[in-house]
């Protein structure tokens, strides 16, 4: 029988920070395999340091979902080769889209986002769940069409049933993903910042303080050249992610990063 090594998030250590926090990646490079349905789902990370804040943790983002948290044990890293990698399976069935991060204890990616990926057919049954509960959605965007970038949007929910606003995280597929601004809000609704540039696709994860977590499909971001950029975190990215076992490396890499805010930290110690 295979040893599922997941547990569904519910209980991540939540950071009150809601500024696009210019994440400041960890490993140089984070590659992430494909999947068929209860196959073998691998990341590799090398270069770089890992975070101080572990374990590492491998957040799952199935759309319209809730997202799975997959705890990595440190020995996972090895120091002496700069590498490291999990392999574990995704209790999802075929044909669901996810994207994926691999992200410090704090949830702060350490690198960026995966691409989109499928989960491909099998005859395999052995990881699914047995009874698939659709899990029901406690936040609503009120305009879900209507994103823009640096604008704000507001998240509807039951004032009975929520006391505090979620907290937002978002996922750029192949680019970085941040916490949401939360800019006000009143019973049964919260205004948030689209941290994003228009043109991307978005994928949004509340969590609240309950444990409760939900997301989002891809929702794609508007505007047009007016639009503030003021919003957009600025941080110049060491990682490159890749999909599909197709590895690249990223340019500089540390020496580039003595330049960078925060980077001693990355080389220090
Ligand atoms: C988001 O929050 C951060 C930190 O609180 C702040 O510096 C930044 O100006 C905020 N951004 C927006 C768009 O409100
Ligand atoms: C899946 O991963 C495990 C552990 O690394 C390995 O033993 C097994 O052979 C892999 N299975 C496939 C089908 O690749
Ligand atoms: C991430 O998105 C920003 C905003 O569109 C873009 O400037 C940046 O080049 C992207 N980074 C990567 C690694 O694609």
């Amino acid at each position: 029988m295979h040893r599922l090594v997941f547990a569904i998030a519910s209980s991540l250590v939540v950071v009150l920070a809601w500024g696009p926090r210019a994440v400041l990646s960890q490993f140089n490079t984070i590659t992430f395999s494909s999947v068929r349905q209860c196959g073998n789902f691998s990341v590799h990370f090398s270069g770089g340091k890992p975070p101080s804040a572990l374990p590492l943790t491998l957040t799952v983002i199935p759309f319209n979902s809730k997202p799975i948290a997959i705890v990595i044990p440190n020995t996972n890293w090895n120091p002496a080769t700069a590498n490291g990698a999990v392999v574990t399976f995704l209790p999802l069935p075929s044909g669901t889209d996810f994207v994926a991060s691999l992200d410090d204890s704090y949830g702060q990616g350490t690198g960026l986002v995966s691409d989109i990926i499928r989960v491909g057919d099998s005859d395999d049954t052995s990881c699914l769940p047995s009874s698939s509960v659709v899990p029901q959605a406690r936040y609503k965007l009120q305009d879900p069409q209507d994103l823009s970038q640096c604008e704000p949007y507001n998240v509807l929910f039951d004032p009975n049933v929520v006391d505090i606003p979620p907290r937002i995280r978002a996922f750029v597929p192949k680019n970085f993903s941040f916490f949401a601004n939360r800019t006000g809000s009143a019973s049964g609704s919260a205004t948030y910042i689209m941290n994003a540039a228009r043109g991307q696709q978005v994928a949004l994860m509340f969590s609240d303080d309950t444990g409760f977590q939900q997301t989002t499909g891809l929702l794609n971001v508007g505007g047009d050249s007016q639009s503030s950029s003021a919003c957009i975190p600025s941080t110049s990215f060491l990682t490159t992610s890749t999909t599909q076992s197709s590895t690249s490396s990223s340019q500089g890499g540390l020496s580039r990063c003595v330049e960078l805010l925060g980077c001693n930290l990355l080389i220090a110690d």
